[in-house]
């Protein structure tokens, strides 16, 4: 049994490359729908059924838990498979399965609250600070980090800023100078609509991980970048030791499958990767 990694592409990496460290001895399956990459442009239903098909295929491939390394997927499609498609399916297959989502984890990282900490603490807000989210449209649109940020924290105002174009240019391993630019233009465009810098920005969108550091460049010393890879394993690492009905495997075994086409993929996913990453036919 095994681990399995959802994306619509390359981006998933970044929290799979954190997971196979903290977990190393599990045996992982990842699945990126290169095919129908990037997501963040797509609607609402047929994000929801490339999310299905793509956790289907994890779990027929071994998997036992699924982590939706994906934002848009994890905030469109999580709760409305976790309600309607997860508990038929366990009874179809007869074994414990589940789906997580990274999204809560990085909010519990950005907030410091679990989901064990009970209600936002009242009193009076001294001093209000800015969350930057850096995010796909259909991530933006959602509005999930402002609702679930506002669950946790009053006196921490979350704006999520959409990149369009930006996770497909890193999907085809655009040159750094292009994608410099482009970074450089979203931070701006949040910087005016905000009035300042935000105090804590999140990279909202797993491929975004691959060019942190030009985020880093971008945004001010003052602002603390939270990283969803390290937040994911954290939070997975927390579940697996509220959840020992999971068989993660022990052989180390690591598969990369893609609906799209197989191959190598591209010099900055070998950099952050640290090893070249080919893909096989899902
Ligand atoms: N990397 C994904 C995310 O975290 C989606 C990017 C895309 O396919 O648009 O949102």
């Amino acid at each position: 049994m095994a681990i399995g990694v959802f994306d619509s592409g390359v981006g998933g990496l970044t929290v799979h490359r954190k997971l196979v460290d903290r977990f190393p001895q599990a045996d992982f399956v990842y699945l990126a729908d290169q095919a129908h990459a990037p997501y963040g442009g797509l609607g609402g239903e047929e994000i929801v059924d490339l999310t299905r098909t793509g956790c289907r295929r994890l779990f027929e491939a071994g998997a036992d838990v699924v982590v939706l390394a994906c934002n848009t997927a994890s905030a469109i499609a999580l709760r409305r498979l976790q309600q309607t498609w997860l508990p038929e399916y366990r009874r179809e297959v007869g074994r414990a399965l589940n789906v997580l989502g990274i999204i809560v984890p990085t909010i519990e990282a950005a907030t410091g609250r679990g989901w064990d900490q009970g209600p936002p603490l009242d009193g009076k807000i001294e001093k209000l600070e800015v969350l930057g989210v850096f995010c796909t449209a259909a991530t933006a649109m959602s509005q999930v980090y402002e609702i679930e940020v506002q669950k946790r924290r009053e006196d921490l105002a979350a704006f999520s800023e959409p990149c369009p174009g930006l996770a497909g240019l890193i999907e085809l391993g655009a040159p750094v100078e292009e994608l410099k630019v482009v970074v450089g233009d979203h931070v701006d465009a949040l910087r005016r609509r905000i009035g300042r810098y935000p105090d804590k920005a999140i990279l909202g969108c797993t491929h975004y991980e691959i060019v942190a550091p030009l985020f880093e460049a971008a945004l001010p010393e003052g602002t603390t970048l939270i990283h969803q890879p390290s937040a994911t394993a954290d939070a997975l690492e927390r579940y697996f030791g509220r959840h020992g009905e999971y068989d993660l495997g022990t052989a180390g075994r690591r598969e990369f499958l893609t609906t799209g086409t197989p191959g190598r993929q591209s010099d900055l996913v070998s950099q952050f990767w640290g090893a070249p990453v080919t893909f096989e036919a899902a």
